[in-house]
């Protein structure tokens, strides 16, 4: 009886829950791709085939990578704005919840009204997007309150959608992990992000790749004769040593995930945010680490819960069954959690926070001038 009722129940709130059930409380899996890791060997990095000069499959960049079946990557979002001469893949992104984006800050600069602007999922080749392809407008951009384009620390920004994406086997949710999850110990890693290649008929194509990385260490990262300290406390650094395998520009904001070392679900662990130019020896990928932000990320989502729960190793989606207790937003400690949507944790106006980040931005082209950062 009760299950009936709970029948009668799930059939009453569907075309208002119906598109919350189709990502049916699961994060991390990839219908399509269920033998993913066999797919994509280790890179070697005295293989000439897969090294920079003779990319695999011929990238545009010269950081390795290889076509992505459709839907294989199916939390990847391209970000997209239009403008008077076309749309444009501006950045990526994950989806972390049927309404929200994550993706990094530094994707926003000087974007201003984010009208014209739409996030495309469920595609892999971004020039002949198939029936699967959802296309949704953003109603909202929350970016880091302590975002410093000089450093890249806090590197992350959430896009809220007009309306809800729905799940399906192309399109589904990445799983973000809270502070009980090893990150460091997770051994199958890969990257993924949009390039313009050829087809066999030579036109133009802007196709999804991906490459399998290795966690490296960010101590190792930030050595002297790697980064030399330029890499954030937060961030991860992906890649191999000697290059050859990277991201790029046009990577911004697009997933670093990492399977579960149990089992056959994958972990949204980082976001492409920089590199000093790509695929070089000593320079690899740096990611803005999503574990360090899930306590922000849920308090922008407006799903800090009220409830302690024990810990879990089990991935959940971003949605309102998370419970986790974390530190919130602003520095002073408070009891209850802040929702976003009643008050702005940073207490600064958005046209502020453009403001300071068209400063940011000058800040950037002044490094950029000086040689840095890509
Ligand atoms: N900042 C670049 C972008 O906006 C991403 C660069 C990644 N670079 C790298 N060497 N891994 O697309």
């Amino acid at each position: 009886m009760a299950g009936l009722w709970l029948l009668v129940l799930l059939a009453l709130a569907g075309p208002i829950g119906g598109t919350w059930d189709s990502c049916r409380g699961t994060c991390g899996l990839r219908p399509m791709a269920s033998d993913h890791s066999s797919l994509l060997p280790d890179y070697d990095p005295t293989d000439v085939a897969y090294g920079p000069s003779e990319p695999s499959n011929g990238t545009a960049h010269g950081e390795g990578g290889t076509g992505v079946h459709p839907g294989a990557w199916p939390g990847i979002v391209s970000i997209q704005a239009t403008w008077a001469n076309g749309t444009w893949h501006m950045c990526s992104g994950s989806l972390i919840n049927p309404k929200w984006v994550l993706t990094v800050a530094h994707c926003f600069f000087g974007a201003g009204n984010l009208t014209g602007w739409q996030v495309v999922i469920g595609a892999t080749d971004l020039t002949q997007p198939g029936p699967e392809t959802q296309i949704r407008h953003i109603q909202r951009l929350l970016v880091h309150q302590h975002y410093v384009v000089a450093t890249g620390e806090n590197n992350i920004a959430l896009l809220e959608l007009e309306e809800p994406l729905e799940c399906s086997d192309y399109i589904q949710l990445g799983c973000v992990p809270d502070t009980n999850l090893r990150v460091s110990e997770l051994r199958s890693c890969y990257i993924a992000g949009w390039r313009t290649t050829m087809d066999s008929t030579l036109r133009p194509r802007l196709a999804l790749q991906e490459a399998k990385v290795r966690l490296i260490d960010v101590q190792l990262c930030n050595s002297s004769r790697w980064y030399a300290g330029a890499v954030p406390p937060h961030d991860l650094c992906a890649g191999y040593p000697r290059g050859g395998i990277d991201t790029c520009q046009g990577d911004s904001g697009g997933p670093l995930v990492c399977k579960d070392n149990r089992a056959d679900y994958f972990w949204l662990v980082g976001m492409t945010s920089w590199g000093r130019g790509c695929a070089g020896s000593k320079r690899p990928g740096i990611f803005t680490s999503t574990q360090h932000f899930h306590s922000w990320i849920l308090l922008q989502m407006g799903l800090l819960p009220t409830v302690t729960a024990a810990p879990t190793s089990e991935p959940t989606p971003t949605s309102p069954t998370e419970q986790s207790p974390e530190p919130q937003c602003n520095s002073t400690p408070v009891e209850m959690p802040i929702p976003m949507e009643s008050r702005n944790c940073t207490g600064i106006p958005f046209q502020q926070q453009i403001l300071g980040q068209l400063f940011n931005l000058l800040l950037e082209l002044l490094r950029f001038l000086k040689g840095q950062k890509t």
